[in-house]
Order: C-alpha cells, then structure tokens, then sequence
C-alpha cells in the first residue's frame, strides 16, 4: 500500500467516524427485548465486508473456545435466508421445539445454545424465500422468543452485506462489539475498511480482526505457505486501530469437519489463543 492510499483510507475512515456521531442509527427502531427465561451478559456480531470468508466458521470457533474457557454460550445464526450454523454442530435433523408461544433452542452436544432458521423450516434444503419484513420477524423471533437461559455470550453470525437483516441486528439487538473476518484478499481490496467503516456507522464497537485462510501448512514439511501472498492484517489494524485476534490457516481438516458436522469434537484447541483473551477483556471494559 503506497502512502497515499493509506492517507487516503484514513481520510474515509475518519469521515465515516464523524458521520457516525452525527447519525443517530437507533432513532424509531425498536429494541428488541428478552423474556423473562433469558438473560445474556454480552452480545457480539460476527460480520465481514463480503460473503463466503469464513464468517460462520469463525463463529463456530469463538463459540467453541469460550465455551471450553468455561462461559456459556449461544449462537444466534443471523443469517436467515443462508444458515450454516447447524449443521457445522451436526444439527441437521434436530428442530428447535415450541413451548406455549415460546421457543426451546437447539443444543450442541457440549451445550452451546443455537437458534437458526435450519432449526424450524421442515427440511434443510427448503429454500428461504421470505421477503424483508418476514426475515426481520424471523430474527426478532430468534431473540425475543427463544428460551436462551442464562449465556455469557450471544455470537450473532451476520449474514453477509448490509442488507435488511444487517441492519436490524445492528439497530434492534444490544450488539457490544463486532469481530470482523477476513481473508489476505480482503485487506488488498479494502473490504476491512468497509466492515470498519459500517460498525462506525452504527456507533458499534469493533473487538479486532480475525484473518481466515492467512496460510497453508504443508502436511509434509510443515512449512507455512502464504497462498495470496505475505499477511497484510497486522498493518490493516494498525490502520484502522483495531486489535488483532488471530489468523486461521486454511486447512481441509476444518472443512471436512464443517461438513461431517463435528466442528466441536474435532477442533484443535488454541486455534484462536487472543480472541477468547481480548473478548473477555473487551466487555469487561
Ligand atoms: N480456514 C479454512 N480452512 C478450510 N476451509 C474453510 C476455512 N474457512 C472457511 N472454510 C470453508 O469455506 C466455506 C465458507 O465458509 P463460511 O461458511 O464460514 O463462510 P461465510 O463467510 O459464513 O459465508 P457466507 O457469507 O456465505 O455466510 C465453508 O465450507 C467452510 O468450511
Ligand atoms: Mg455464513
């Protein structure tokens, strides 16, 4: 990145930073509100500037590392018309029950709490062709009526853009932070800068930047490769003054572990040491 570019990126960024104290993004939309069965200590959206970089798998992972730090944790899947999230759990065929007008989430096998719209359509593959206003319902169903217990942390997987849903997890839910994902592209293409400069629009709070797919190690020599060339995300943070919360390399295992649905058995542990650290850290601010 030439000097210029990156004067140019902090000029954007500062302007999007004043615009957000200037708009008030809350005004006329309505909160939505817990019932008496739920109380949740902290919610964080996980979002990032384009789709397909890793952001539900990024969930899974936070959601499975603060759980084995001991917190209790639920995930929201945000993304109504494209959820992933269940079947990463090996939830495929569970459905989340009805209780009077309330609603039992789907449960991991080690406890993290889940409500998606894969847990109420009739089978998996049902396409989701709902039109706005249905989808914001879905998401205030998901919040408002889901049982969720007692849970340190609600991750909420953002569904990719700045569509409807977008905005209403960011106007209706108590967001306190966002972790953004990415990939080296992304930091080339100044996608960060996007997902940056649309939490300082919501007057939310980024937690820090996870790099996903930052390298392959070879199986056979154990050799770090940068497939898209050397790691920009320690310089983009530094940019846009956001922490670093670990970098993800690309591995089949994980894939394959995504698709068989035993993401939680099989994870390594520590794969993302400092997310777990400055999230804590961050909501004890
Ligand atoms: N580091 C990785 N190593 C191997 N496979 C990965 C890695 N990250 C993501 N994948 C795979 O890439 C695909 C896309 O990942 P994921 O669904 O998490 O992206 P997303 O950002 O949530 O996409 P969308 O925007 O469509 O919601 C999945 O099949 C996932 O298993
Ligand atoms: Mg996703």
């Amino acid at each position: 990145m030439t000097p210029e570019e990156e004067e140019a990126i902090r000029r954007e960024f500062e302007a999007s930073r004043k615009q957000a104290h200037k708009t008030q993004p809350n005004h006329g939309i309505s909160q939505f509100e817990l019932n008496d069965y739920s109380r949740i200590k902290h919610v964080l959206g996980v979002v990032s500037g384009k789709g397909g970089v890793g952001k539900s798998l990024v969930t899974g992972i936070i959601a499975i590392e603060l759980q084995r730090a001991g917190y209790k944790v639920g995930i929201l899947d945000g993304d109504i018309t494209g959820p992933s999230i269940p079947k990463m759990f090996g939830l495929s065929d569970v459905r989340a029950r009805g209780m009077n007008d309330l609603i039992m989430p789907a449960e991991t096998s080690t406890g993290i709490k889940m409500m998606s719209t894969n847990l109420v359509l009739e089978n998996e593959t049902d396409p989701v062709v709902w039109r706005g206003p249905v989808l914001g319902n879905a998401l205030q169903q998901f919040y408002e009526q889901t049982m969720w217990g007692d849970l340190d942390y609600l991750l909420v997987d953002m569904p990719p853009g700045t569509g409807d849903v977008a905005l209403t997890v960011f106007q209706s839910l108590p967001i306190e932070g966002v972790v953004i994902v990415s990939t080296p592209q992304d930091l080339v293409q100044m996608v960060v800068g996007k997902a940056v400069n649309m939490a300082a629009m919501m007057n939310i709070p980024v937690v820090g930047l996870v790099e996903n797919m930052a390298y392959f190690k070879c199986p056979s020599c154990g050799e770090r490769h940068q497939l898209f060339g050397p790691s920009r995300a320690g310089e983009t943070c530094l940019l846009y003054g956001i922490d670093m919360l670990g970098q993800l390399p690309i591995d089949p295992k994980i894939a394959e572990a995504c698709d068989r649905g035993d993401i939680e058995q099989s994870l390594p542990e520590g794969m993302l040491p400092d997310a777990v650290a400055i999230i804590v850290d961050h909501d004890a601010e």
